[in-house]
């Protein structure tokens, strides 16, 4: 099993958002937001700079990442894989599915793997029933799936590309 990643935290990269949005007290939002598209997620020293930054105290701060399930405090992986198991989904083969990739990726459901690649969740109902069994795989809805497809297309989504 790969190891876990040591992560390398830049705290520069705050800089043109505080540089923006750091005055704005009611801005706390939008700067979480834009904070967690550029690492993935938002460690405890990222927030303690946001908190600085903005003139927030830091428990404000964490209320508002708690609050809102768009907010990750743990980091995630390169890939997210969203697998449906609602109604729909589970009537057509889902838990099927789960077990697979929960064997292939080597984690539980709800996990990220050690290398920081994947991070598989369960959700239950992803709006496109009719695909049922569906996954939504980084931002592609994916249906109609079997356990056999759906390792395929994971392994495939770090696999150079084809020339041609
Ligand atoms: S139950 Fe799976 S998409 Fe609705």
């Amino acid at each position: 099993m790969a190891e876990a990643l040591e992560e390398i935290i830049d705290l520069s990269l705050l800089d043109p958002i505080l540089a923006k949005y750091g005055a704005e007290k009611g801005a706390v939002i939008p700067v979480l937001q834009q904070t967690q598209e550029i690492y993935g997620y938002l460690p405890k020293e990222v927030l303690q700079a946001v908190a600085r930054g903005m003139s927030v105290p830091l428990s404000q701060i964490y209320g508002v990442v708690t609050f809102y399930s768009q907010f990750y405090l743990t980091r995630r992986g390169k890939h997210i894989i969203r697998q449906c198991d609602g109604t729909a989904c589970h009537v057509r083969g889902a838990a099927r599915i789960v077990q697979t990739m929960e064997d292939e990726l080597g984690i539980p459901a709800g996990e990220t793997t050690p290398d920081y690649k994947y991070t598989y969740e369960v959700v239950y109902c992803l709006g496109s029933c009719g695909l049922a069994p569906v996954a939504v795989i980084d931002d592609d809805v994916v249906g109609h799936l079997v356990p056999e497809r759906m390792v395929q297309i994971v392994r495939d989504l770090d696999a150079p590309a084809e020339e041609g």
